[in-house]
């Protein structure tokens, strides 16, 4: 059961797509509720009680025990105890004696205190006076969950192609250094389905602009590409480079489409072009005008992308120098004073007519952004598109996707990448997943492995590091065949994940969960967060360790054990209790359900040459729901088939 309280007057926020009449506050059970400054609400936690979502949080899936706060920030030094990342998503289930799930669905800052200093209290100080707050009331956390994907509306759809593997570095400068990549991967037989291009493809880091020195034919350069069954995929960034003469700068200015400061002239914020202005993306003709911008990049067949800088992410202002001291070390502080100005300093006009400084309505701004692009990749192409973000709101998932934003290349960043993915899920972000091997630092060969058999079951699988860092692309690292025999397990799995995906997607359910979720009234289940449940059929165990050749796995049932290595897949019947299983570099292994199938398609090199129904069935199950289909068409009904097992 869903109840919604509405209090003052809530800026529309798109996140919840149903219509509910607002209860009485005198209703409200769970929290109580003090008005103030902030609207502050509160409740008693159980002893054991877990609280779960928060999406892109640190800290584990168990949020008890931190504080976090929604406030959309572009930080890198990804620690524990870091308050706020790239994404806003409000939503939390506690898991207790009566399990219930709130939203508080506001653009404004919001910080939730769950049982920090171990009093059992949960509290959560909403910076305004005006939001919705979601109270669904169901038996199990799953169930929760399920309620509140119903609500928010259909995961984005991203092509087939969006699931194969995607190798990044912002570095790769030229069409040289593209096709070097595309070859060198082909030459060590690592499957691959796209590119991103970094900054550097632009001219000055001007979104809408190819430097054509370094790509003088994009168009051509990517037909060659697709030729060969690879995709290229641009970053956009939020801010237009102050430049006259730049059509979409000018057009922008002349037709008020940016952000105005408290001086009613426009905002001016340095992001990597120099100074730039902010589109207003509260606007629904600014939104429209960002997205037609897209077809510059459609023209020339390119069909992903990915939106960055838009939290948004700001270097220096014309009031406010960069700053000297790095943002380190801020654990309970909140955004450094310099930022909190900034954002106060320039305005939105909503489409309800009102004004508001971006700093009240703050955690929209990344998630408009997605809106628009994804709106306009809808009118400009005939078939789905790729698009992940990195700010984001929940509701940004009917448009994109997301990635975890600037991580480094250390185990425990890893280990964050588990933890996020059933979290996301929660909040609605089912097509997600990490810089893959780490962006910020040195990734070394065995942390590239182990990492990447865990991206092998996140939808969105890429292999990205910052400038200046190793390269770690699968090719740099001693004996490429292991590289090749991990990559190489996502295409035989495509069948499956690709499936499960959809279904989960069209059925807006979750596609990664923790076990608890799965397993309800297992005790040992509900406290282990290293493993998850990925699709209907799929457990995994990942090794998160360095220097270690196996782990501890515990089978909440009897399942299959599937090692997967160079010479395929070796299946054996496994009981349920705890087990010590030794996994090398080269082989990874992943288990199945009890009656259940996983169908395994054909190697190949790229996902063009995938055929989705060509699959033999492992598992000790007799049916399996196949979803397939063309891989682009939009607007898929559920198209699906009962594979059996042959007697
Ligand atoms: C930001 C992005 C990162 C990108 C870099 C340069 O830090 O998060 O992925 O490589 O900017 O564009």
């Amino acid at each position: 059961m869903i109840t919604k309280f509405s209090y003052g007057t809530p800026v529309e926020t798109f996140a919840v797509v149903k219509d509910f009449p607002s209860a009485g506050h005198e209703q409200l059970r769970h929290f109580s509720r003090k008005k103030g400054t902030v609207q502050y609400f509160t409740c008693m936690l159980g002893e054991e009680d877990i609280v779960y979502g928060l999406g892109e949080t640190m800290r584990g899936v168990n949020k008890r025990g931190g504080r976090y706060i929604s406030f959309n920030y572009d930080d890198p030094h990804h620690k524990d105890d870091m308050p706020s990342m790239y994404g806003a998503h409000n939503f939390l289930i506690v898991d207790g004696e009566e399990p219930f799930g709130a939203f508080f669905d506001t653009p404004s800052k919001v910080v939730f205190d769950i049982d920090s200093k171990g009093s059992g209290v949960l509290s959560v100080a909403c910076e305004t006076q005006d939001l919705r707050l979601y109270i669904i009331e169901g038996e199990t956390p799953y169930g929760i969950v399920k309620q509140f994907l119903g609500i928010i509306g259909r995961s984005f759809l991203p092509p087939l192609w969006a699931f194969g593997y995607g190798q990044s570095r912002w570095g790769y400068k030229t069409e040289r250094d593209i096709s070097r990549v595309a070859a060198k991967h082909e030459e060590a037989g690592i499957p691959l389905d796209y590119i991103c291009m970094d900054i550097d493809y632009m001219d000055r880091y001007i979104d809408f602009t190819v430097n054509k020195r370094r790509f003088p034919n994009m168009a051509g350069f990517s037909a060659k590409l697709k030729g060969k069954g690879l995709h290229l995929v641009p970053i956009v960034d939020a801010g237009i480079k102050i430049e006259p003469g730049n059509p979409v700068y000018s057009e922008g200015v002349e037709k008020e489409y940016f952000c105005k400061n408290h001086e009613g002239t426009f905002f001016k914020a340095e992001v990597w072009p120099g100074m730039t202005h902010f589109p207003d993306f509260f606007q629904e003709k600014v939104r429209r005008w960002f997205g037609d911008q897209y077809k510059f990049y459609t023209d020339s067949g390119l069909e992903g992308f990915w939106n960055d800088m838009n939290e948004p992410a700001i270097f220096s202002t014309e009031y406010r120098a960069k700053d000297t001291k790095p943002d380190v070390g801020r654990g309970d502080v909140d955004q450094p004073e310099r930022h909190i100005a900034d954002f106060k300093d320039f305005f939105h006009r909503l489409d309800d007519g009102r004004e508001k400084s971006n700093y009240e309505v703050h955690n929209l701004y990344g998630a408009l952004m997605t809106r628009a692009s994804g709106e306009g990749l809808g009118r400009l192409l005939d078939r789905r598109y790729l698009l992940f973000s990195r700010s984001s709101y929940i509701g940004a998932h009917r448009y994109g996707g997301i990635w975890t934003g600037d991580n480094a290349s250390t185990w425990e960043m890893l280990r964050q990448n588990v933890y996020h993915m059933p979290s996301l899920n929660m909040c609605g972000f089912l097509y997600s997943g990490a810089d893959t091997g780490g962006f910020g630092g040195n990734c070394d060969r065995e942390l590239l492995l182990r990492w990447l058999a865990v991206s092998v079951f996140t939808p969105l699988m890429r292999n990205h590091t910052a400038i200046f860092t190793r390269n770690q692309e699968c090719y740099r690292f001693r004996k490429v065949e292991d590289f090749r025999t991990v990559v190489s397990l996502r295409y035989r799995l495509l069948p499956y994940l690709y499936s499960e995906f959809m279904k989960a997607a069209l059925r807006q359910d979750m596609l990664i969960r923790p076990l608890a979720f799965d397993y309800p009234g297992d005790e040992k289940a509900r406290h282990i967060h290293d493993q998850l449940m990925v699709g209907e059929s799929v457990m995994i165990a990942p090794v998160l360790e360095k220097g270690v050749k196996g782990r501890v796995v515990y089978l909440p049932e009897p399942m299959t054990e599937v090692r997967w290595s160079s010479e395929g897949f070796t299946c054996i019947e496994v009981g349920a209790g705890e087990r010590t299983v030794m996994a090398p570099l080269h082989q990874v292994v992943f288990y199945i359900r009890k009656g259940k199938l996983v169908p395994v398609g054909k190697q190949v090199s790229n996902t063009s040459e995938l055929d989705l129904m060509d699959v033999e069935l492992l598992g000790t199950g007799t049916e399996y729901e196949q979803y397939a289909d063309d891989g682009y068409t939009k607007d898929c009904g559920l198209n699906r088939c009962v594979l059996r097992r042959k007697a």
